[in-house]
């Protein structure tokens, strides 16, 4: 059993997700996923790699905190289908907006159920924290994502991106580092914050050896 301390959720939740849970979404996972493949393409971002991190960090938080699994990979795929690679771009600074409604359209074709559409449209736009999350889902989200810039395979994947658009090692790893302290200040959930902390401190020694 799964206890979440200080959780702002109630049992409603849980038991509306168990409903969800008996819903046939399978398409779903696979639509989102294909259209998020699609979208790297063009945008050449956010790492592909990154994504695949992402998701399975949410498989993994929503068998313990028991939330649904299949809304959790679809917000998770669709939180970046708009995106630019470019630092502080607009779309950049505005992605979370732009995905949702780009999401919203494609949750329309594929005739996802207005409940689930509003948990996922929910999770999207709050991934950033700028919008309150309405559902443990959407925190299991915001989570989630984080862990891209909180695991060293994160870190060194993105580094090895920034290499590859030619930015220079000290200047990737301080956008490294920035990106690592953006996602520690959006963590809630507590194992979360634990082992978001130890990864933390072995990053920080690797990336100081490095810059030696
Ligand atoms: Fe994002």
């Amino acid at each position: 059993m799964v206890l979440i301390i200080g959780s702002k959720y109630n049992s409603k939740e849980f038991a509306a997700n168990i409903i969800l849970n008996s819903i046939n979404m399978v398409d779903i996972i696979k639509a989102s996923k294909r259209l998020i493949y699609q979208r790297t393409l063009k945008n050449n971002a956010p790492t592909w790699a990154l994504t695949e991190l992402a998701v399975n960090k949410g498989k993994k938080l929503a068998k313990k905190y028991r939330v649904n699994r299949k809304l959790v990979i679809a917000s998770l795929y669709l939180a970046h289908t708009i995106f630019d690679e470019k630092r502080k771009s607009k779309i950049q600074k505005t992605h979370e907006l732009l995905s949702a409604r780009f999401a919203k359209k494609h949750l329309d074709k594929w005739k996802v159920l207005a409940k689930n559409q509003e948990i996922i449209l929910n999770a999207i736009k709050a991934h950033h924290g700028k919008v309150p999350t309405t559902s443990l889902t959407a925190e299991v989200v915001k989570n989630a994502e984080c862990f891209k810039f909180l695991t060293l395979e994160g870190c060194l994947m993105f580094l090895h991106d920034l290499g590859r658009r030619h930015m220079p090692l000290d200047q990737a790893v301080d956008y490294v580092i920035d990106k690592m302290n953006q996602k520690t200040n959006l963590l809630t959930l507590k194992d979360c914050k634990r082992e978001a902390a130890r990864n933390r401190r072995k990053i920080l020694e690797i990336f100081k050896e490095l810059l030696k």
